[in-house]
């Protein structure tokens, strides 16, 4: 049986069936997913009950796996999937639900905060691939906004406005936006900000698009208050409901997007229910801007830094 895929959504988001996950991919299979992801942006699998091998030998397809380190509060001993896995969960590493008030809880949910996986990192996500393996009875949704067309919908003078500007990253700017700034000194320097550019283009498209999230706390140059209540404006221009696709979760969804033409956040869910997702992550092709404090690299004409 043949991939075919079915649009979701007038912008982005679209379903594919007729292929198993589980199996190796030939290189036409993927070649349709990836023209698929850059059409689409986000590719919704249905009925796929991967084991985590399956689901790292899948994505492994796409890139280099982004190892999930330095990305939340969880020490090493307390991981309960390897590290090729980003534990999107509510469970501790004896499968119990962590308790309402527990840190590392509180630090996840940041996540239901619109936001680009990785844009924290100096090169950030290309792919993210999340596996729903058990959800809550209700909510839990994840909701993701086209970054591409809220770039094509912006005028004239703010695009010209946002073309250079370069941003600061960080997990301290966007937790802090819900009250949490409990680091210690190890997280502090894990979490150091790094520098993104605002506006993307795409490698293969050539489309541009807007590379916000909430990890965005600061606009190089501007005063900060400034930086933040633009950042603010952008994100909810970027986020009006016409660009935005939600996806209602079922067990052994897989959903791919790609971070660097859409946002995403989580929805509520109920404290007290498994949710059990695990996220693979494509690494991107370098940084989008060079970083502070970096040694000038050497620039050949037209040699773009761009991923
Ligand atoms: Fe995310």
């Amino acid at each position: 049986m043949a991939i075919s895929i079915r649009p979701l959504h007038p912008l982005l988001g679209a379903e594919v069936a007729g292929v198993d996950l589980r199996r190796p991919l030939d290189a036409a299979d993927v070649a349709a997913i990836e023209a698929g992801m850059d059409r689409h942006a986000v590719l919704v699998f249905h009925d796929q009950p991967l084991s985590d091998e399956q689901q790292v030998a899948f994505s492994r397809n796409f890139g280099t796996i982004e190892p999930a380190v330095n990305s939340n509060v969880i020490k090493p001993e307390e991981r309960r999937l390897s590290v090729e896995l980003a534990d999107i969960s509510n469970l501790d590493r004896d499968q119990r639900v962590l308790a309402r008030d527990d840190r590392r809880r509180m630090f996840n949910l940041g996540n239901e905060l619109w936001h680009s996986d990785s844009s924290f990192r100096a090169v950030p996500a290309k792919y993210s691939l999340l596996s729903a393996r058990a959800i809550p009875s209700k909510g839990g949704n994840t909701e993701f906004a086209d970054m591409r067309a809220a770039y094509d919908a912006l005028d004239d003078e703010t695009k010209a406005e946002v073309e250079d500007l370069i941003c600061e990253h960080s997990l301290i700017y966007s937790r802090s936006l819900l009250g949490f700034a409990d680091f210690d000194e190890e997280e502090k320097a894990a979490f150091a900000p790094v520098r993104q550019r605002l506006v993307r283009t795409h490698p293969v498209t050539g489309r541009k698009s807007l590379f916000l999230a909430s990890h965005a706390g600061t606009i190089v140059g501007w005063p900060m208050p400034e930086a933040r209540a633009f950042l603010r404006d952008l994100v909810e221009h970027a986020t009006q409901r016409q660009f935005v696709y939600v996806h209602q979760w079922r067990q052994y969804d897989l959903v791919m997007w790609d971070n660097r033409q859409t946002m995403h956040r989580a929805r509520r869910y109920k404290s007290d229910e498994v949710r059990d997702m695990r996220r693979t992550t494509i690494a991107g092709a370098g940084p989008t801007v060079a970083q502070a404090g970096a040694p000038e690299a050497p620039r050949r004409p037209g040699a773009a830094v761009q991923g």
